[in-house]
């Protein structure tokens, strides 16, 4: 069921192309192709700027120096963690919880004076330029209310006036893809493609602004950059029962087709479901379902990350974990287990793939030039041979010239992108 094929593929590509073209000329379709109001960096930008990252396992806050000549720069940064709750109230409670967190950094590193500040947000936004931007829909379980329609650059500001934190000024507002595009360009000017592969999915690219029919308000630059909101594209996917039930039981039903199928909050869940359905019909755990597998999001993808790490021919590994976690299990329920683990997250880095190769051939057919593309995110970076999937499929579908598809990890990339961002839009 999880098996999906090269043909598959190239359909899903063909289609892709079609709902980019739909979604630049403002046609209904499910790709937003959201303007992002900046183009790559030119590397020589610089300064000191701070750089909030919000919307993903954690919030993060960064003091970066760019150095102005294509190099990592100096950061400081610290994380903290929203609460469910904090998550899931309301627009006061989330972005209280954002400033304190801010001025607590300012005041344990010592920053005093006026701060510029650029602000990763990590959810579909809306923008007429680069300092402000409306929530479109809430992704990856965040339901906090008052936010939705609202410009999350003024629910910031007037929650650091609240909260009595001076100084800050928010000079610019992307997704994370974006910023991480920013920060991979800034090392790197090859770099056309951002990705994030984490809690959620999306990526964005560099277009012709030419070639975004619909209206877009006022800028200047030949290039721009597009955020696809790739995770809700929803046409030619390969889904099975399962993407249907775990669709069903999930905070935003009939959204992000393709992040449930690839994103790291999804993969546990989809593992879950097949191993309840499957032992439901008596032919695994001998037809009593372990606690592990007995609750919705019970099962997270670190639990997956820990099989898929397990290479031992007979699923030993596999074994002792279901062991520790209670419930009897038979060296058969391990293998079966591993196996769908292995389907699962295969099926996850395939399609990962052919989204990233259909975005850089819509362009590029021929993949003449080479496109450098900058990966941010959990699931690229920990989940043992996400990478080395994604690179077979693309030399499965390319063959020799999938080399000019190079997947650059860029970790912090949507962090310190802010900041690249924000020098690049203060510096006009
Ligand atoms: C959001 C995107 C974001 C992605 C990765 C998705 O759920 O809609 O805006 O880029 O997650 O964080």
């Amino acid at each position: 069921m999880f098996a999906v094929s090269p043909e598959r593929l190239r359909a899903l590509i063909t289609a892709f192309h079609e709902e980019m073209r739909r979604g630049l000329a403002g046609e209904p379709g499910s790709l937003k192709m959201l303007p992002a109001y900046v183009d790559i960096p030119t590397g020589k930008e610089r300064g000191p700027f701070l750089a909030l990252d919000m919307g993903g396992t954690n919030v993060r806050i960064l003091w970066a120096d760019l150095p102005g000549n294509r190099s990592v720069p100096v950061l400081v940064g610290d994380l903290f963690q929203l609460s469910r709750d904090q998550i899931s109230a309301d627009a006061g409670v989330l972005f209280g919880a954002i400033a304190r967190f801010i001025g607590r950094f300012l005041r344990t590193r010592g920053l005093t004076g006026p701060q510029r500040m650029g602000f990763t947000f990590s959810f579909a936004i809306r923008q007429r330029s680069i300092a402000r931007g409306e929530l479109i829909g809430w992704t990856k379980g965040w339901t906090a209310q008052g936010v939705v329609g609202r410009d999350v650059v003024e629910l910031l500001n007037r929650a650091l006036a609240e909260e009595g934190v001076a100084g800050v000024r928010v000079v610019s507002l992307n997704n994370d893809t974006t910023g991480t595009l920013m920060a991979g360009a800034y090392l790197d000017p090859d770099c056309d493609v951002g990705c994030i592969l984490g809690t959620g999915t999306n990526i964005c690219y560099r277009e012709r602004t030419a070639a975004i029919r619909k209206p877009v308000g006022p800028y200047d630059k030949e290039f721009m950059i597009i955020n696809t909101e790739s995770g809700n594209f929803n046409a030619a996917l390969p889904r099975t029962r399962f993407d249907a039930l775990l669709d069903a039981g999930s905070e935003n039903p009939g959204l992000q087709a393709e992040e449930k199928m690839v994103s790291g909050k999804y993969l546990g869940e989809l593992v879950r479901l097949v191993v309840a359905d499957v032992c439901t019909e008596g032919f695994l755990f001998g037809g009593r379902l372990p606690a592990l597998f007995a609750v919705p999001g019970g099962f997270g993808t670190e639990r997956l990350s820990e099989i898929e790490a397990d290479v031992s021919p007979n699923a030993d590994g596999t074994l002792a974990l279901l062991g520790e976690a209670g419930g009897g299990a038979a060296p058969g329920d391990a293998r079966f287990l591993r196996e769908v683990v292995r389907s699962v997250s295969g099926r996850a880095a395939r399609l990962a793939a052919a989204v990233l190769a259909a975005i850089v051939s819509k362009n590029d057919p021929g993949l003449d030039a080479t496109h450098v593309i900058a990966v941010d995110g959990s699931l690229f970076e920990k989940y043992p041979g996400f990478r080395a999937r994604m690179e077979e499929t693309f030399r499965e579908l390319y063959g020799e010239r999938a080399g000019c598809l190079r997947l650059a990890p860029v970790s912090d990339g949507s962090g310190f992108g802010a900041a690249v961002i924000a020098a690049a839009s203060s510096s006009g």
